[in-house]
């Protein structure tokens, strides 16, 4: 018989967490009320960014990241092969063209050296991308001085998606600081460290970018008279300035990423703990795990393995033998270059090609707050059975 399905991330959900929800579902407000601000401002002081911006999804924040920073059809961005579609679909969703930089594997993250190598070339061909997202691949922060160096030489502006990556620390700062970035992105997905069921953030410290981010999150409409474009506007008037969205995170789903935001330290030493019971224990194993740089605090949102057997087949045989013991192993990612949609627009196999071995040898392993030794040791088991 089976044991029960272990996922590789879950959320955890505390009474506290239940009671915000059911306090804002009882008072006056589900959405545009006080709690997306309050969630707001303590995001911005836990991360510590000025400006927090809201919205429904991971996704929606990139989106609109792209377009305060004016991502326009004919313009180029830049992300890896190695991440959620989302990263590169921002791009297309503003028109601009999409290109790949290759990853460094012992990170998984993109390579600041390859990154240079494709600037100068792309700068030879008059090729320069407007935005380069690097992203924070399993809660590890990417090498942002290096990439912020080189978008001073280059002249591209920085999202850094960090979805993976709320509660890490790059250097002596935190991710979301934007220290070397003009715009960070989080998600809020159950799998990820912290929840909104659905939700994203983004932060900034450029006063223009969060107000131009605030206006595309809702409708490019204003409210606040002192900022209509139309000073004789009656006062009941609203003003809608540029084409923004329905992204508005509401105050039901806010409640919950507040009330979730006070253990996020909580969440991360729990998840820094089973990160080093996997490395202690597995250590015996014919595999290895993607390095943490010694001056990044990861918030190891993944726990990802790579097998030292390089064979697709080999690959193949554990993913399925694992899913078939009630493992949920995962593949974090696919190249987003080889996908069908993205194959459309020209890439193919060889293009990127330390992104694709990757792929070929990586797995996700379950890591969550509240996983136990005993499930450790069940993956353990199962896992050295099949290798
Ligand atoms: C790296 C990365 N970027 C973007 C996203 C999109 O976030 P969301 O699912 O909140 O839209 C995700 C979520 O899976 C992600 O992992």
């Amino acid at each position: 018989m089976n044991l029960p399905f272990l996922p590789y991330g879950r959320q955890n959900i505390s009474q506290d967490d239940i009671d915000s929800v059911i306090r804002v579902l009882k008072s006056d407000y589900l959405t545009q009320g006080p709690i997306t601000g309050e969630f707001e401002k303590e995001a911005s002081l836990k991360v510590s960014c000025k400006y927090v911006v809201s919205v429904n999804s991971g996704t929606s924040a990139l989106h609109i990241a792209c377009l305060a920073l004016d991502l326009n059809p004919g313009d180029i961005l830049w992300t890896t092969p190695i991440t959620f579609v989302a990263s590169a679909n921002c791009a297309r969703y503003c028109g601009a063209e999409i290109d790949f930089v290759d990853i460094d594997p012992k990170t998984g993250l993109m390579s600041t050296d390859e990154l240079e190598k494709k600037l100068k070339e792309a700068e030879k061909q008059d090729q320069l991308p407007k935005i380069v997202i690097p992203v924070h691949l399993a809660g590890t922060s990417c090498d942002m001085q290096t990439i912020y160096k080189l978008s001073k030489e280059y002249g591209f502006s920085i999202i850094e998606d960090a979805s993976h990556a709320i509660g890490g620390f790059y250097k002596e700062y935190p991710v979301g600081s934007c220290k070397f970035s003009n715009i960070t992105v989080f998600s809020l997905h159950p799998v990820k460290i912290i929840t909104s069921a659905e939700g994203g953030l983004a932060t900034t410290n450029d006063s223009l970018l969060a107000k131009k981010l605030r206006l595309l999150s809702s409708h490019g409409i204003v409210k606040n008279k002192n900022d209509f474009i139309n000073k004789k506007a009656n006062s009941w008037f609203y003003e809608q300035q540029l084409l923004g969205f329905n992204y508005r995170m509401t105050d039901v789903l806010a409640a919950l990423g507040l009330s979730q935001l006070k253990r996020l330290d909580y969440f991360i030493s729990e998840r820094q703990s089973i990160f080093k019971s996997y490395k202690n224990i597995f250590s015996d194993l014919p595999l290895y795990f993607l390095e943490v740089p010694d001056n990044i605090k990861s918030s190891h949102h993944l726990a990802i393995i790579r097998l030292n057997n390089k064979n697709q087949e080999y690959h193949r045989k554990v993913f399925d033998g694992m899913r078939s013991k009630n493992i949920g192993v995962q593949l974090h990612y696919t190249p987003v270059h080889l996908q069908p949609y993205y194959k459309e627009y020209g890439f193919r196999n060889g293009l990127f090609p330390k992104a694709e071995q990757y792929s070929s040898n990586a797995m996700s392993l379950p890591i969550f707050p509240g996983l136990s030794d005993n499930e450790l040791k069940r993956i353990y088991n199962d896992l050295s059975s099949l290798l």
